[in-house]
């Protein structure tokens, strides 16, 4: 810990600067892993950092995990052949741990569409209103009870060499006769959570990240990292 600041000369202009002699003189922060959040999204790994808060990995996003030649197409069967094919790639191309997500709304009265096809429902250009439109409009005359569905979130962790272990989260609710709230995003304003007779774009945001897929399949994401962790003796300074 001396290290620092034993080498700085004393006559240097440094030592008379609180901030930055602070900061020569605190040791490096030391992590056991460094785990890349394998998601272009700024607002997505801010969410997931918020979610691993207390895990002691290095969170790195994406774009800082060096070149990743080739990432997967979300074109998979199922949310998590996307997630560990995501996650798969990005751990074996940085040499990091890596945590990939995928997700989706399934409606039972569709035959679990839009599934994997969520995020491209209705074409690529579409707008969330456009897509929660198509959607009620394939639902017109469905009647409450019939519209039940769910929010399906995996996660998945790779390590370098190629192992893979998986966490999923579903929210169950059903789809509103009508958009209800602004908050939120995607389908939010047309699923509802029955229990509280409202959806998701109607709720403070802090009561969906309690219940929603995604805060679920974290919560698990989180005991896959704490024993991966547990397992690892010295801190990954790299
Ligand atoms: P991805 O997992 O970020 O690829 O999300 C796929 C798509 O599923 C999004 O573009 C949304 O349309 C939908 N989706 C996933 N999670 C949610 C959610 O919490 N609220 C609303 N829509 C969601």
């Amino acid at each position: 810990m001396g290290v620092f600041s034993e080498s700085l000369p004393l006559n240097s202009s440094l030592f008379l600067a609180p901030t930055p002699i602070r900061a020569l003189t605190k040791p490096p922060p030391t992590h056991k892993i460094t785990l890349v959040i394998a998601t272009g999204n700024p607002g997505k790994f801010n969410e997931m950092a918020t979610l691993l808060a207390g895990v002691d990995a290095l969170l790195v996003p994406l774009d800082r995990a060096g070149p990743i030649p080739r990432m997967p197409p979300e074109g998979g069967e199922s949310f998590q052949e996307n997630a560990w094919r995501k996650a798969e790639a990005v751990a074996h191309a940085s040499g990091r741990f890596t945590l990939a997500d995928d997700s989706g709304l399934e409606v039972d009265a569709l035959g679990g569409l839009p599934g994997v096809l969520s995020a491209r429902f209705g074409g690529p250009q579409a707008t969330d209103a456009e897509r929660n439109a198509r959607l009620l409009e394939l639902l017109r005359g469905i009647p409450p009870e019939r519209r039940t569905a769910r929010f399906r979130c995996v996660v998945a962790i790779a390590d370098p060499r190629g192992t893979v272990q998986v966490a999923e989260g579903v929210c169950e609710g059903r789809i509103a006769l009508e958009p209800r709230g602004s908050r939120g995003f995607g389908y939010d304003p047309i699923f509802e959570i029955p229990s509280l007779g409202k959806t998701f774009g109607e709720l403070d945001p802090e009561v969906k990240n309690r219940l929603s897929h995604r805060a679920l399949a974290m919560a698990k994401a989180r005991a896959i990292l704490e024993g991966i962790l547990a397992k690892r003796g010295s801190p990954d300074l790299q």
